[in-house]
């Protein structure tokens, strides 16, 4: 302060002042300089932790995907069997059944009445295929489970890659998951000039569609707004996803991609929504980055190349 005030006040500036404020504003400057650089870095690092931690969670989830899904097939092969056995069975008690009025009377008849009686038949006949039913519906779930992990760990490599319209995607997602949305949101579609992509068009839609149920959830109170916008660069595309939902909190930020992690009810989300998306952004060689407000809402961007370079 005071040796500005005292250079400008002389009418010659005096050298030394002069040199030193320099050295200063350069100090400064290199200052700021090595600042962003850390931040930078660190950026980078945490960047890099994430995507070990993502491959190695990959690893592990391939083999236990690899390892269910023998149980679960022959269990769900086995339990079709069972219940064409089963209804056989009811055929074969109902013809017994009309055979008994013939032993009116006998022994045998009071037998069977007491045995009867004794296991509940009629309450059986009922339960039982409520019991298969639920059975059924319990091993479709680990099934998708079991799905859901393989594609997250992409196991599966057979799908081809093809030029697409994101736009077409984005919109017939939209479709299917207007019932999860409509009475929680409006969504305001704010699109900007896309390209055509090199893409798995059917894997980016089920990003999508996780990113919109995720927003939609998000919203707690009676009503909110949905933002779909997208954008490009010369060798990119974007899609954000942003909702005035609940946001996320700071602690939880770094562990949404980690599949299992839900902070829903039990039996409302799985928590691999996210973890696939990352997944499948991640072979599309592009990346996903989230900001959050508490209170407030979040957005999620999906940036994704044009051309997807050969893999070696
Ligand atoms: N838009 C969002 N706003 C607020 N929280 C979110 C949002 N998207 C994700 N989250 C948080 O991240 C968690 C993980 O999301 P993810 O989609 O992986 O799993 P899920 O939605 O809980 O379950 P699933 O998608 O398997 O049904 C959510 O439980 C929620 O806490
Ligand atoms: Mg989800």
């Amino acid at each position: 302060m005071n040796t500005t005030a005292t250079a400008s006040v002389l009418p010659v500036p005096m050298p030394g002042a002069d040199a030193a404020e320099h050295r200063v504003q350069e100090l400064l400057r290199a200052n700021e300089e090595l600042k962003q650089l850390n931040a930078r870095l660190s950026d980078a690092q945490d960047k890099l932790m994430q995507s070990e931690k993502m491959a190695s969670i990959g690893q592990l989830a391939a083999g236990v995907a690899h390892e269910i899904n023998n149980p679960i097939g022959f269990i769900f092969s086995n339990f079709g069997t069972l219940e064409r056995y089963l209804d056989d069975l009811f055929e074969m008690l109902a013809a017994y059944e009309e055979a008994e009025s013939a032993l009116a009377g006998s022994p045998v008849a009071a037998r069977l009445k007491a045995l009867r009686e004794k296991i509940e038949l009629d309450f059986l006949k009922e339960d039982i295929p409520t019991l298969m039913t639920e059975s059924k519906d319990g091993i479709t779930r680990v099934r998708n489970i079991v799905q859901n992990l393989k594609d997250f760990s992409r196991v599966d490599t057979s799908q081809k890659w093809v030029l697409a319209d994101l736009h077409h995607g984005i919109d017939s997602t939209l479709n299917i998951v207007n019932n999860e949305i409509k009475y929680k949101a409006e969504v305001v579609k704010d699109y900007g000039q896309l390209p055509d992509i090199e893409c798995l068009p059917s894997e980016l839609n089920q990003v999508f569609l996780n990113l919109l149920v995720n927003a939609a959830h998000a919203i707690r109170a009676d009503r909110g707004t949905i933002t779909i916008r997208t954008g490009a660069t010369d060798t990119h595309v974007w899609v954000e996803v942003q909702d005035t939902g609940e946001g996320i909190a700071k602690e939880n930020l770094v562990r949404i991609f980690d599949p299992f992690f839900t902070t829903k009810p039990v039996g409302q989300g799985t928590g691999l929504g996210l973890s696939l998306s990352y997944g499948i952004v991640k072979k599309h060689l592009g990346h996903i980055d989230v900001t959050s407000e508490p209170g407030a809402g979040t957005c999620f961007r999906v940036t994704l190349p044009i051309r997807h370079p050969e893999e070696a």
